[in-house]
């Protein structure tokens, strides 16, 4: 393993001092989930930045306070917006025919986490396992042609420490033999995300282009909408009134959003390709699970392999 990359960046920077000093001027981005959470942050400093920026998201109308923004507060690039249901295929192929031109850099961001129940998407796909993960790869290979005119795009996999417990599972990826379960099924589809990057920086290099995963950190988000009281308090999220607590290590949306600008645009991580970052450095190979880092099974190039020749085989 190479040397772990190193930025002067702490973990509560902000996405605007990570782009601090850099113009991204004739850029083009696509963020999914970006009319909200971090993905809207992250979508605001690349604008502000100075590139074109096109959320993804389900409700158009969701993103009217982030173009508004953009126009009264003058930013120096422009934010667009474009309808995408990461769960239809029908809406990601409506999307990528209608995209002409480079793609600089994609954003996977958008994300659900801990539905409570089994849901599954027309495809058959495990509701988390179809949004966070297969939307994403479906949306990616549409996209390659445009990604391949810009030169050297950058693909960014929002992933989650949640990958760390939670292996792939080739035997039973849709809960069809084993009891369904939230957490499973958010942290597989987290681990998916880090193949999808692992897939891609091995797959597609010869293109230009690179791809990263990361952990975002702990922020207060729409992301915890599904978890019940009592589950926040366990988490320390919610004090005995039902309160949210925001704990002195969570981030807020800037920070948050801090590390997907880094690997969507920062010079930095030129040409850096098939790793994972959080709190805007590049992470260790954690080996048992527990604390920081990346597990190895989500590097694995086997099971990236695996993982991209099952989604090309459901998307055919
Ligand atoms: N917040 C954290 O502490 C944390 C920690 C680790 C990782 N992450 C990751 O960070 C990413 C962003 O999360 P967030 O915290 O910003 O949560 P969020 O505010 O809930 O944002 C998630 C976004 O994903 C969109 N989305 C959900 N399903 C979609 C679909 N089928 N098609 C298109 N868009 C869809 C949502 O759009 P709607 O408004 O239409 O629902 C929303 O804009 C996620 O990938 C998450 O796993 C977050």
């Amino acid at each position: 393993m190479s040397e772990l990359l190193r930025t002067p960046f702490g973990p509560k920077a902000t996405a605007d001092e990570v782009l601090s000093g850099v113009d991204l001027t004739g850029r083009r981005m696509l963020v999914t989930g970006g009319a909200s959470g971090i993905g809207a942050e992250t979508a605001a400093a690349l604008a502000r930045a100075g590139a074109e920026v096109t959320v993804a998201v389900r409700d158009p109308a969701a993103a009217s306070a982030l173009t508004d923004r953009a126009r009264q507060e003058k930013w120096k690039g422009e934010v667009r917006v474009r309808r995408l249901d990461l769960a239809d295929l029908a809406t990601i192929r409506e999307l990528t025919r209608a995209w002409h031109g480079p793609l600089h850099a994609l954003v996977a961001n958008a994300g659900v986490m801990a539905l409570p129940g089994l849901v599954r998407s027309a495809t058959g796909w495990e509701m988390h396992m179809a949004t966070n993960y297969l939307g994403h790869f479906a949306l990616a290979t549409a996209l390659l042609p445009a990604l391949r005119q810009a030169g050297a795009a950058r693909v960014v996999a929002v992933s989650s420490g949640a990958h760390r417990r939670h292996p792939f599972d080739f035997d039973d990826p849709h809960f069809e033999y084993t009891p369904y379960d939230p957490w499973t099924a958010y942290g597989r589809s987290k681990t998916a995300n880090v193949l999808m990057a692992t897939g891609i920086a091995r797959h597609w290099a010869e293109d230009g282009i690179t791809a990263n995963a990361l952990m975002p950190g702990w922020i207060t988000s729409g992301l915890q909408r599904h978890l019940d009281l009592k589950t926040l308090q366990a988490m320390g999220a919610a004090d005995e009134n039902g309160d949210r607590i925001d704990q002195p290590h969570y981030k807020s949306l800037r920070q948050g959003a801090a590390t997907s600008v880094l690997l969507a645009a920062s010079p930095l991580v030129d040409g850096v390709s098939g790793r994972y970052f959080e709190d805007n450095q590049e992470a260790p190979v954690t080996a048992d699970g527990t604390g920081d880092g990346v597990a190895a099974h989500a590097l694995d190039p086997g099971d990236a392999d695996r993982l991209w020749d099952l989604a090309h085989t459901a998307l055919r």
